[in-house]
């Protein structure tokens, strides 16, 4: 028996020592150990032994069964060690890798400038609206004195869709929404696309403008002059120079057309401002008595003046951008630098 107990622990550690994977280890453990185990049934069996062995016999097998204990969790500790080691090894970071590197992204110049114009206009006082770009004859065109057969009407040609609504041609259209939902005084500026039929290298069917209402007690050609002059100011910088022109609007008496000193050439002159340094960038207005008047306003209390400047011109002018419809592409080259 005696014999039979050494060479148990000597199977059973040299087994132990082949292992080299926990399951293995397991499978060991289970056949000396375990219930069926080789050294669990001389345990068991321990009454077949003359009770004068008994003893012996019995200290001789707990202490192989410690010694195999011992052992099997020695081994395991060290084969987790391994484990351990070997996933390091290979989830290593190598440090020294150059990174992939984090794509950022930007806002589009047309948004970057469309905030810079909406946080002035929201410091000076005004409150930013939204509105239909899909509207009707009346809003677009009626209501802002420009009846149906009206010349005017040829430089704004739309995009209809039945014979009474278009694609607004103008963001002019929430002057009419504004001053039938407001009670005046109120100050409304209202960003947005618009649609028309044209198409060329400083055209597109689609651009950008914003819609600057004013109404109150009293108001007029000279509170607009200079509200212009702080925007531009404020949007170019201090040295801008202004110019004013005399314009045709329907839903403006008197209308007037604003230049400022040209962001290409700085005013030096080049082929975009023709020479003169100045490039066009408002048209604006006192507002025609009788479109107040079709929207429900007392002319004769309240009165108002409004500017409507496309955006996508100075975008192009202040980032020297030679064709409008790069800024509709989404073309990644072209965006990247424009960041
Ligand atoms: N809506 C005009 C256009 O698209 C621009 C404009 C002119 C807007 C005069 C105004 C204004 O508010 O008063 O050409």
């Amino acid at each position: 028996m005696k014999e039979k107990l050494e060479q148990i622990l000597k199977d059973a550690q040299c087994e132990i020592e082949k292992c080299d994977d926990v399951k293995t280890l397991d499978e060991v453990r289970v056949k000396f150990l375990g219930k069926q185990g080789e050294l669990t049934s001389i345990l068991r069996n321990m009454k077949e032994v003359p009770p004068e062995e008994r003893k012996t016999v019995g200290m001789l097998a707990n202490g192989v069964r410690e010694k195999l204990e011992d052992a099997i969790s020695k081994k395991s500790e060290k084969l987790e060690e391994e484990t351990l080691l070997k996933a390091m090894e290979k989830e290593k970071i190598d440090i020294t890798m150059p990174s992939k590197g984090v794509k950022r992204g930007a806002l589009h110049p047309l948004t970057r400038f469309n905030n810079k114009f909406m946080d002035i206009c929201v410091e000076m006082g005004f409150t930013v609206i939204q509105g239909p770009e899909i509207d009707t004859d009346y809003y677009n065109f009626e209501a802002l004195n420009v009846p149906k057969n009206h010349p005017a009407r040829d430089m704004q040609d739309s995009l209809y869709i039945t014979d009474n609504i278009l694609l607004r041609t103008q963001t002019s259209n929430m002057q009419v929404h504004a001053m039938e939902e407001l009670k005046p005084p109120f100050k409304i500026v209202c960003p947005g696309r618009v649609y028309r039929n044209d198409d060329d290298s400083s055209h597109s069917p689609i651009f950008n403008q914003f819609e600057a209402l004013v109404v109150d007690e009293n108001v007029g050609l000279k509170d607009l002059m200079k509200m212009i002059d702080v925007i531009l100011k404020k949007l170019f910088g201090e040295n801008v120079k202004m110019r004013v022109r005399p314009a045709y609007f329907p839903f403006t008496e008197p209308s007037i057309e604003i230049d400022a000193t040209c962001q290409m050439c700085q005013g030096k002159g080049c082929s975009l401002c023709k020479g003169t340094g100045f490039s066009e960038v408002f048209g604006a207005g006192v507002v025609n008595p009788k479109v107040l008047e079709m929207s429900g306003i007392d002319s004769k209390k309240y009165s108002g003046f409004a500017f409507g400047p496309g955006i996508d011109r100075s975008v192009m002018v202040t980032n020297k951008i030679p064709n409008i419809k790069y800024l509709f592409r989404n073309d990644m080259r072209f965006l990247k630098q424009m960041r």
